[in-house]
């Protein structure tokens, strides 16, 4: 763990070196993993066309890097702490062994289902081990996975199988959350009928609830495990092969399939893992998130793992059996490391402090936090009351689209401030640009936040559509990755992430574009037209308004607004439905037809003192009309 910084002043050295030899800073780091083959170039990019290449010509496979490599030092330590739903079920601790074994055991099972390397292969499931092994499974085979979020509806999974062509899908018959079941195999059934593409389906046993399993499509995993060796040598994988993909909402309706390669993404995870939260030997490290987002994907299973850390995984919700769960199961295991979202620290913070006070919270040493700006108030409760004035907060900025942390604190290295993630990580090099496109110097300013060198974990395409891809992120701003985020740099050059300048909104952390949400609540026979908006909310950081025009006046507004929410509750998914339904008479237009967000915006947050120059819209008298009937 040699090219780890572990003072201001080697950060400081690290972060010149990264900016005036990117190669010679990468390759050494690259150099302490398994490949293979070593590469022959270290990078190779040019973000006009855009392409993006790191450590071309190297081979490698990733779960080597995460399972084999550790077996001789650690094959009896553990890997993976699961904590179920139910606090009085039993907790599961696999050891290096284990894991490796369960992963080869699962790689062996898809290949007798006909996977092979460059196949596509769906992950819809709950937050159980199996999740992680199939993770794994996928990516020692060399099938690439696209895990899809257990909370999406039947027609986002299907939308997301058919994008990829996947063959075969993994998933359970149900899932706990909480109180609730949720019948996962009913709705990958329901998926599947619109999925030419799926051959097979393999099915955990979670819940043990009923479903139904197509002759010829559907197939137990633990009837396919009992076929299964447990000796699979890993796929040779080219440092460029697809590892993943992972979906992520954007300002038009599709969502984007970030496409994720092998030797960077390894590196640049295990890197900023080890770097961000400085993990030390032995260390119980927690991340609340769930695989089916990058969270989990770069920072339950591949960075820590690929470091040899211990990494918990967490079933349930924070608030089951109550507001103390979370506290719960950092004293239960000791957890050194704890990671969360902004949107759960807030939740929690309105709860009784007793649900805090009754744990022992002394083992931890680092907290960190990830989605969406956290505001100063919600930083000083989890520092005073979780952390005890003893832990720093890691805030760390990044995307699905960036694989791994690019701006954040280095833990007790980088000097904290409430709401900042400050300081760009080595190899990142951030640049602020005003509206004319022009990049701003110095520090105390304000403006666009754009990325202007490649670093090893960048997405290198949307999943079939790469000139989506260079239209979203590279034409903005010509010849710099555009993050759709506003920042502000202050006096010490810290950075502040104000949030979305795009049509995203981050809801409880998640990622909803407008146009997705609007184009669900079309669809309903008696809309004609829908703008969606976000506004502030004191959880959940952002909410959705949903302004609607209807073909004729609903009999009952409730009803319609009913009819709405489980619209979009079955085309995207609950966490879509909006906190509120407007029904207007219409919508404001500029004269060439664009809705004028930034008016409805403004109207929704309350704050209609100063509209702005609303003389350009088509139909000026639409907006009083809102302002009257404001929810
Ligand atoms: C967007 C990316 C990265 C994993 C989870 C979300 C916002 C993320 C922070 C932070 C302020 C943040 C940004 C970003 N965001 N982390 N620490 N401070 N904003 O991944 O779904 O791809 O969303 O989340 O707006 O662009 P994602």
């Amino acid at each position: 763990m040699s090219k780890i910084v572990t003072s201001f002043s080697e950060y400081q050295d690290a972060y010149k070196q990264s900016v005036e030899n990117p190669e010679q800073f990468w390759s050494a780091i690259a150099e302490e993993f398994t490949w293979r083959r070593k590469w022959d170039k270290t990078l190779e990019w040019d973000f006009n066309k855009p392409e993006v290449k790191w450590f071309q010509g190297g081979k490698l496979n990733i779960t080597e890097n995460c399972l084999d490599r550790h077996l001789p030092e650690r094959a009896n330590q553990t890997a993976i702490i699961w904590e179920p739903n139910d606090p009085n079920d039993a907790t599961v601790k696999l050891t290096y062994q284990e894991l490796f074994d369960k992963v080869c055991q699962f790689a062996n099972v898809l290949k007798n289902n006909g996977a092979k390397k460059g196949d596509r292969i769906c992950i819809y499931m709950p937050m159980v081990p199996e999740l992680a092994i199939a993770v794994l499974a996928c990516a020692r085979i060399g099938a690439v996975h696209s895990v899809v979020f257990a909370g999406f509806s039947s027609s986002s999974l299907a939308g997301r199988i058919n994008d990829a062509s996947c063959n075969i899908v993994l998933t359970s018959d149900g899932g706990f959350r909480g109180g609730k079941t949720i019948g996962l195999k009913s709705i990958v059934d329901e998926a599947l009928e619109q999925c030419p593409s799926v051959e097979k389906s393999i099915v955990l046993q979670r819940t043990g609830e009923e479903v139904s399993m197509k002759e010829g499509r559907d197939v137990w995993w633990h009837d396919e495990l009992a076929k299964a060796s447990n000796n699979c040598p890993a796929e040779e994988m080219d440092a460029e092969d697809l590892l993943f993909i992972l979906y992520t909402s954007g300002s038009t309706g599709k969502p984007k399939g970030m496409v994720h390669t092998c030797g960077g993404y390894m590196v640049y995870t295990n890197y900023t893992f080890r770097t961000a939260f400085q993990y030390k030997e032995q260390e119980i490290y927690w991340c609340t998130a769930d695989v089916g987002w990058i969270t989990g994907h770069s920072y339950i299973v591949y960075g820590p793992l690929s470091t040899g850390a211990t990494t918990l995984m967490f079933e349930g919700v924070p608030s089951y059996p109550d507001m103390g769960r979370f506290w719960h199961v950092v004293e239960k295991h000791k957890v050194n490391i704890f990671y969360t979202a902004p949107t759960a620290i807030r939740a929690l913070e309105k709860a009784d402090l007793s649900f805090v006070n009754k744990y022992d919270l002394s083992s931890l040493r680092v907290l960190g936090t990830v989605g969406e700006p956290i505001n100063e108030e919600a930083w000083h409760w989890y520092d005073e009351h979780i952390g005890k004035g003893n832990c720093p907060i890691i805030d760390t900025w990044w995307q699905t689209e960036t694989g791994g942390f690019m701006i954040s604190p280095i833990a007790d290295v980088t000097k904290t401030k409430p709401a900042f993630a400050t300081l760009p990580l080595p190899g990142i090099q951030p640049a602020v640009m005003d509206a004319d496109g022009k990049e701003l110097d110095g520090n105390g300013l304000e403006g666009r936040l754009c990325v202007k060198f490649p670093w090893p974990s960048m997405a290198r395409t949307i999943y079939g559509d790469h000139e989506r891809f260079k239209n979203t992120y590279f034409s903005t701003f010509p010849g710099k990755y555009f993050t759709g985020d506003g920042c502000k740099r202050d006096e010490d050059g810290y950075y502040r992430i104000t949030g979305r300048v795009d049509d995203v909104i981050i809801v409880s952390g998640h990622n909803l574009g407008t146009a997705e949400i609007e184009n669900a609540i079309d669809e309903h026979e008696n809309v004609c037209e829908t703008a969606v908006v976000g506004y502030p909310h004191d959880i959940k950081g952002s909410s959705i308004y949903a302004y609607v025009t209807c073909y004729h006046d609903p009999e009952n507004d409730d009803t319609l607004r009913k009819e709405i929410l489980d619209l979009v509750s079955r085309t995207i998914g609950p966490i879509a439905k909006p906190e509120k339904i407007q029904f207007v008479s219409g919508l404001p237009k500029t004269r060439s037809g664009k809705i004028m967000r930034r008016i409805l915006r403004k109207i929704a947050e309350k704050d209609t003192s100063n509209l702005g120059d609303t003389s350009t819209l088509l139909d000026p008298g639409v907006v009083e009309d809102i302002m009257q009937g404001v929810l």
